[in-house]
């Protein structure tokens, strides 16, 4: 079995924990009053790691084009080796328009000047957000169907 390169896991599984991250702070936020110091500051956390996520998922997208072969399992057939790459482009693409929907939203507090339709932007990122944990659901359900079920070595290579 050829494991996938020591970058290509790092990469893999810093951009989780750090999604992981993501996702808990600022869901926990609620935990505090509005305009307490302890939400404002679960927030900028947040917007850090969504930062970091977003040069996370373009240097993956670089990296991805520059070496398919490192990425898909090779003993998977052609067909549906190119249907993963695809959907993993997809994947880290939802996570670039998430974190650039996010960083539109705080121009303001850099003291430039608010886009047109602040509500939608912010509802699209709240959207893509619930769908975001469904596409993690899905992208681990998958992963595990391969691991326990078809017993191939599609998880092993990225441990
Ligand atoms: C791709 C990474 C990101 C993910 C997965 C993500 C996810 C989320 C989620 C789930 C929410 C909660 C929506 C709700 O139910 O109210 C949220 C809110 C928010 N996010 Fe992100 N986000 C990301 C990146 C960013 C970035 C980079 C920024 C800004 C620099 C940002 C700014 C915000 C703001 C301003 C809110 C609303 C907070 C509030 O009004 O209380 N996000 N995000
Ligand atoms: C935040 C959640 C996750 C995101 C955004 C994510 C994203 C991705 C992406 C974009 C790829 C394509 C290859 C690459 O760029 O490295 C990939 C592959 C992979 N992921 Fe994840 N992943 C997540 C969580 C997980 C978890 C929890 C597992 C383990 C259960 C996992 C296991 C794998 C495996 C085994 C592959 C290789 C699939 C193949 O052979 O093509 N991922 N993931």
């Amino acid at each position: 079995m050829e494991k996938v390169s020591r970058k290509t896991k790092l990469l893999h599984w810093v951009s989780v924990i750090f999604i992981g991250l993501a996702y808990l702070f600022i869901e926990l936020r609620v935990l505090f009053e509005k305009g307490t110091l302890q939400r404002e500051v679960f927030k900028n956390i947040h917007y850090g790691l969504g930062f970091f996520i977003l040069v996370l998922s373009i240097v993956r997208l670089i990296e991805k084009r520059k070496s398919e072969s490192n990425y898909t399992n090779q003993s998977i057939d052609i067909n549906r080796r190119k249907l993963m790459n695809r959907t993993h482009q997809g994947f880290l693409f939802w996570f670039c328009v998430m974190a650039i929907l996010g960083l539109l939203q705080i121009l303001p507090s850099w003291g430039l000047p608010e886009l047109p339709y602040p509500q939608l932007i912010k509802s699209t990122h709240q959207r893509m957000g619930q769908i975001g944990y469904f596409l993690i659901a899905m992208h681990t359900s998958l992963v595990f169907y391969h691991h326990f079920w078809l017993k191939d070595d599609v998880l092993k290579r990225y441990l």
